[in-house]
This record gives structure tokens, sequence and C-alpha cells, in this order.
């Protein structure tokens, strides 16, 4: 993947962050269970819009603890170079902890080992002294799988956000992580 290349986002990244979320999130909330309808409903194209928007807005303003890295590719377009956000991963320093906000590839380039070389350059600008806590739906295997690969246990603590009501009013369940430094 040497046309990939992995460095801290600046605003005008944030569209293409904001159609990357979407991509992959799809493949997550299909594992959780969603259909197609469910999947949709939840991503309307003027959120997405605004979600952009606010991004755009947000990096500007990054401070060290925001630490938002993101994957480039750069292809030839009739001697014109193109880039595209393939993936992405957000990480913050809190007073009492480290957290990774999210991490997502596109569905083509998810078993080559970019989402642990976006997770390790986010990881490795953490406070070294600090846990690390995340979020995960219990349903998402892979996410699940992937952190507890990169040394992450589940702490117990399972919770329930009506941002992530389904259709038949079910909310996923959340379960947190945590790398202890
Ligand atoms: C979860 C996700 C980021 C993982 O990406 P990926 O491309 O499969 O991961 P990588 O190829 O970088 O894998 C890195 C390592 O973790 C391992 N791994 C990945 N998923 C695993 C799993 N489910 N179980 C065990 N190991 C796993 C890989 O084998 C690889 O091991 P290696 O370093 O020994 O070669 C990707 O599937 C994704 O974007 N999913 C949708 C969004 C999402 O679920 N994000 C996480 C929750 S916010």
């Amino acid at each position: 993947m040497n046309n990939v290349k992995i460095s801290k986002a600046i605003p005008s990244d944030a569209y293409g962050i904001q159609s990357l979320t979407i991509e992959s999130s799809k493949g997550m909330y299909k594992l959780c269970g969603w259909s197609e309808e469910e999947i949709n409903n939840h991503f309307p194209p003027e959120k997405a819009q605004k979600a952009a928007e606010g991004l755009e807005k947000g990096i500007a303003n990054f401070t060290d603890d925001n630490i938002l890295m993101v994957a480039k590719m750069t292809n030839d377009n009739d001697g014109k170079d193109e880039e595209k956000v393939v993936g992405c991963c957000f990480a913050e320093k809190h007073e009492d902890k480290n957290t990774i906000e999210a991490l997502y590839v596109m569905p083509e380039f998810k078993g080559q080992g970019l989402a642990k070389e976006l997770y390790d350059k986010a990881h490795g600008l953490l406070d070294k002294n600090k846990d690390t806590y995340l979020d995960v739906f219990s349903l998402n295997s892979r996410g699940v799988g992937f952190y507890k690969k990169q040394g992450f246990v589940e702490t117990g603590k399972k919770t329930f956000d009506e941002r992530f009501k389904g259709s038949d009013g079910e909310m996923l369940e959340i379960t947190e992580m945590v790398l202890y430094n």
C-alpha cells in the first residue's frame, strides 16, 4: 500500500472522513444485526453534510489532546493527484485517561494491517502513563477481536445509548474495553 500515507487530519479532510465513517459503519451495523433500511435511516444525507461541517470546524480547533490520524490514498488521474480518505483513528487525551473514539477503514482495505497502523500512530501520541478506554458494540465481533489483539480487555461495563436504537426499539449494547498502561 505504498500509495497510502498516514498523517494528522487537516480541516479539508472532514468530508472524506465523513464518507469513510458512513461507508465503514454500514458493515459494522450489518454485523450488529441491523437491516439495510435501519442503516439508511441512521445516515440521512442532510445529517452527513452537517456532521462534515461540524467536523471541519472541530479539526480547525483541535489541541494536542485531540488526535485524528487519517490514511489517504493518492491516485494519479490524468497527471493530477487525487486523494481519498481510506481510514482514520480518533483518540483523545483526558485528565484521568486516554480514549479511542473511533477507528474505521474502508471495506476494501480491511484485513491489510491499515487499521493497526492507524491505531498504533494514534495510540503512540497518547499519554503513556494513563489507561486507554473505548466503547464498542458488543455484537461488533470484528472490532472487539481487533481491540483484544491490541491488548484491550473488557471492563465488564455494558451500556445502552438512545442514539443506537433500531426500528424495533431495541438499543445496541455497548461494551467498554480498556488497555492498562
Ligand atoms: C475493526 C477494523 C478497524 C479492523 O480492521 P482490519 O483492517 O481488519 O484490521 P488489521 O488488518 O489492521 O488487523 C490488525 C491485526 O489485528 C488482527 N485482527 C483484526 N481483526 C481481528 C479479529 N476480529 N479477531 C482477532 N484478530 C483480529 C489481524 O489479524 C491483525 O493481526 P496481525 O497484526 O498479527 O497481522 C475494521 O474491520 C473496520 O473498519 N470495521 C468497521 C468499523 C469498526 O468496527 N470499528 C471499530 C469499532 S469503532
